[in-house]
């Protein structure tokens, strides 16, 4: 059984001449201790796809499966409970409340979980991710990487199917970027939980099974992508070809292609996706 299975997802915000496509005719399937990575553009409708995998959204369209129950029209006094007992969110902007100490945030989410001793079992999670010592401090007085840890833990605790994570590196700097990207391989492959990350950091391609390359709210072929060599952007295999010595170089514009050709030999090899 599939522990996540979009089918037909389509979301369009507003109406009429305004109505936005943010996410258009998209499967995906993610099974249990897998982690999937989501790539692609600015508005290119990640985190719409994310949200509406959580249950945070209504598709406009197609089904949300999570472990065979089908979410898509329950009621918003149906959803919280589907959300706390099967999925964990990590937000970018860790999403802390800011009067709550590290170990009263996790708490929270146990309580509301129906843990009967949510204090003991944030404690332990918080103290599992090194956090031990700093269960009592307030979120102003945790560094970035302190702070995704304890989003990770309140994530964690009511011991989710799938964890949801909406670009979780990109406000940390490199290292705590990187104890991130190893919790999250843990979460999957120590605890066998699904990881579905919306991200554009190289590491998290390293630790990821499958990825996909999400644009104008529909998923493309991996393989047809690749960098422009100038700008470093990730780019359709389409436009802008240059050949230079039996290879293939593609580019995102003009420009780019130009400033190549004037430089040839200072740029290396483009790689594909
Ligand atoms: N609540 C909303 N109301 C109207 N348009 C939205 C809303 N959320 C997202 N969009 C639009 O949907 C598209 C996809 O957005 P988003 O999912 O945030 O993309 P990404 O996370 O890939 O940057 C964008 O064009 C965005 O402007
Ligand atoms: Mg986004």
């Amino acid at each position: 059984m599939m522990i996540l299975d979009l089918h037909k997802v389509k979301k369009v915000f507003g109406i009429g001449e305004t109505a936005v496509t943010a996410v258009n005719d998209i499967d995906l399937e993610v099974k249990k201790g897998e982690i999937v990575l989501i790539m692609g553009p600015s508005g290119s409708g990640k985190t719409t796809l994310l949200s509406i995998a959580g249950g945070i959204l209504h598709p406009t369209e197609g089904e949300v499966k999570i472990k065979g129950k089908n979410i898509t029209r329950l009621s918003e006094e149906e959803l919280p409970k589907v959300r706390l007992e099967n999925i964990g969110f990590i937000f970018q902007s860790f999403n802390l409340l800011a009067s709550l100490t590290a170990l009263e945030n996790v708490e929270v989410a146990a309580w509301l979980g129906g843990n009967k001793d949510a204090a003991k079992k944030a404690a332990e999670v918080l103290s599992v991710l090194g956090l031990k010592d700093r269960l009592n401090n307030l979120p102003a007085d945790l560094s970035g990487g302190e702070k995704q840890r304890v989003a990770i833990a309140r994530a964690l605790v009511n011991d989710p199917e799938i964890v949801l994570a909406d670009e979780p590196t990109a406000n940390l700097d490199s290292k705590m970027g990187h104890e991130v990207v190893m919790q999250l391989k843990k979460i999957a492959k120590d605890h066998n939980k699904s990881v579905l990350i919306v991200s554009h950091d190289n590491r998290i391609r390293d630790i990821a099974d499958r990825v996909l390359w999400l644009e104008d709210g529909k998923f493309k072929e991996l393989a047809k992508m690749v960098i422009d060599p100038v700008c470093g952007m990730s780019i359709e295999k389409r436009d802008y070809k240059y050949l230079y010595k039996d290879k293939e170089f593609y580019f995102c514009s003009p420009g780019c292609m130009k400033e190549f050709k004037g430089n040839v030999d200072q740029y290396p090899n483009t790689s594909t996706l």
